[in-house]
């Protein structure tokens, strides 16, 4: 399963890419307004630190002036993914970049009927909002299920599925048992998927009986073998 990070945070970016862990990041217009940053110049910055896709979503929700912000954003880096929200005017701009030769995701998805569509459209990448759906008291999970089966069934579907607004390291868990292909994860949940109290305490205590032998191992020659 690939990690993208959910944020327009550069520092936070910059910190979780250091890890090795990270394969791409994903913003919208929400996170780029808290951030408060010139938005083509963030993505330039955020594309040359990451390798993998970066999500960057149109502002636009008409056919014409969405085609050209995406293909605005696509200069940016080659490694832009634009980002169209899942309406009948996004998914033609989806079509349409994709054939260009543009990756997109295509955002908002709350059924498996839309993200047969985002499929067919071409879409790189379909961002089913799983914390959302659980908000309104629907399983968030179930809806990656039923996408990972359906996709699963056509070899020509080549989008991969995105597991968006994860609130929880669960959501993680159980979508990577489904199968989805990404996770995209707000930077406190990257960091909470490798805690447990019981690693915490476990290395308390190797470190106090490691202090208890008085050795240091650097300090120690390696012994000539052979
Ligand atoms: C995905 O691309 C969205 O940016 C994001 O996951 C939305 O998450 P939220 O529901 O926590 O805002």
């Amino acid at each position: 399963m690939k990690f993208f990070v959910d944020t327009a945070d550069l520092a936070e970016i910059r910190d979780l890419a250091d890890t090795g862990l990270l394969d791409g990041v994903t913003t919208n217009p929400s996170l780029v307004a808290k951030a408060g940053r010139n938005f083509v110049e963030l993505i330039a910055e955020i594309c040359d630190v990451v390798e993998g896709p970066v999500s960057a979503e149109v502002a636009a929700t008409d056919f014409d002036t969405m085609l050209k912000e995406g293909r605005y954003l696509a200069q940016i880096a080659p490694n832009v993914a634009v980002k169209v929200p899942l309406t009948p005017a996004g998914l033609k701009v989806c079509r349409t970049l994709a054939n260009e030769g543009t990756m997109v995701n295509v955002t908002l998805c709350f059924s498996a009927a839309q993200a047969i569509l985002a499929a067919k459209a071409g879409a790189a990448f379909i961002s089913p909002f799983v914390g959302r759906l659980d908000d309104i008291g629907q399983n968030g999970l179930n809806l990656i299920q039923e996408i990972v089966e359906i996709y699963s069934n056509y070899s020509a579907f080549t989008t991969e599925v995105l597991v968006a607004s994860v609130r929880n390291p669960i959501h993680v868990v159980e979508s990577a048992r489904m199968g989805a292909h990404v996770a995209t994860m707000p930077p406190s949940v990257i960091r909470q998927l490798g805690n447990h109290v019981l690693t915490d305490k476990g290395l308390a205590t190797f470190v106090s009986d490691w202090a208890k032998t008085g050795q240091s191992i650097l300090d120690q020659p390696l012994p000539k073998r052979g």
